[in-house]
């Protein structure tokens, strides 16, 4: 055996057995150090002949890296009985921190499914502020100033005479000043009024506006219109009635009732909408408005409607009092996941 091999054989003994890392330490100074003994037996190669040379070179490196290689799996070893000492103080037996996962309100549910419903009939989105001046909120809705709508009661006044929106028409004459018909658009957004506040009022609720412009709009593309809404957001079963009403700013004026055995309300009619046929001096409003003929109303017509958004969501989802929506209590929102 050459003397190589013997320093290889006794060096593996004593780093296999080596009892901790201070022990495998010395051993690796010992042999693989600066001056350690396989360090020295590559001093001696210079001495060695020409065919001695690449002979005990290449043993040299054998043993060279058998021996690191050895220290290596020892201090690995090591390692490992370290951190499973650190892991035997661990009980991975109790259980983890749960983290809460949330869900959409039922009233954004309700507002991304219609938004959905209304973007297949080319329904555009649009947008106006919560605080509003009278102009947006009445005069230019054909609701003069000695109209019930106005009673400071009604809604919530700032000083200075903004005043909390009570309805989402508002949307309807902003987006009819900042572009011509014809004009396909909805704005969904939260309403405010001076209500009792009850198990089916609250002084914040959420309508969908919606308005159409365009020539020769009629009733007939109101129903439609809406009563395919009604279908697809409540079931094919859904029974959709039109009842006629007034308001200012329509003409005619028409109230939507749906009615459906599966859903909350079951043989009851309910109320969700207000809508109609645009009135003429809506179109003038806006014209005076813009400086221009743009919704010159011999040519143009419309219908427009206010969906109850958090009626729609109190029937689809059987929730029996509006004041649910805005207690974020958890017990009731988790139902909605
Ligand atoms: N703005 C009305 C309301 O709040 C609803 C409505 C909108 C009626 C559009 C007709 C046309 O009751």
């Amino acid at each position: 055996m050459h003397p190589l091999e013997q320093l290889r054989d006794g060096a593996l003994r004593e780093i296999e057995s080596a009892p901790e890392e201070h022990a495998l330490e010395a051993a690796r100074v010992k042999y693989l150090g600066k001056s350690g003994c396989i360090s020295s037996w590559g001093e001696q190669m210079k001495t060695l002949n020409k065919d001695e040379k690449p002979i005990v070179g290449k043993l040299l490196n054998e043993v060279r890296s058998a021996v690191t290689a050895a220290i290596e799996a020892r201090a690995q070893t090591f390692r490992a009985q370290k951190e499973s000492k650190t892991l035997a103080g661990i009980d991975i037996s109790l259980p983890g921190t749960p983290h809460e996962i949330g869900s959409l309100h039922p009233l954004t549910q309700i507002l991304e499914r219609s938004i959905q419903i209304f973007r297949r009939m080319g329904f555009a989105l649009a947008d106006g502020p919560d605080i509003e001046d009278e102009w947006h909120c009445f005069d230019a809705l054909n609701t003069p100033p000695d109209h019930p709508a106005r009673n400071e009661q009604d809604t919530f006044y700032l000083p200075g005479g903004p005043l909390l929106r009570t309805h989402t028409s508002t949307v309807q004459i902003r987006a009819m000043q900042a572009a011509p018909p014809p004009m396909r658009v909805i704005a969904p957004g939260a309403c405010y009024r001076r209500d009792e506040i009850d198990a089916t009022h609250s002084a914040q609720f959420h309508q969908i506006e919606g308005l159409y412009v365009d020539e020769s709009v009629s009733v007939a593309d109101l129903k439609g219109a809406l009563e395919f809404f009604m279908r697809e957001l409540f079931g094919p079963g859904t029974e959709v009635q039109f009842r006629p009403h007034y308001f200012p700013f329509t003409e005619p004026s028409l109230e939507i009732y749906v009615k459906s055995k599966a859903l909350r309300g079951g043989e009851q009619w309910i109320e969700v909408a207000g809508s109609g046929i645009v009135h003429p001096a809506v179109f003038e409003a806006v014209n005076k408005a813009r400086g221009d003929k743009a919704y010159d109303p011999e040519k143009w017509s419309g219908y427009a409607f206010g969906l109850g958004m958090d009626r729609l969501a109190m029937i689809l989802f059987d929730i029996p009092d509006i004041r649910f929506f805005a207690q974020n209590d958890l017990r009731f929102l988790h139902q909605f996941v």
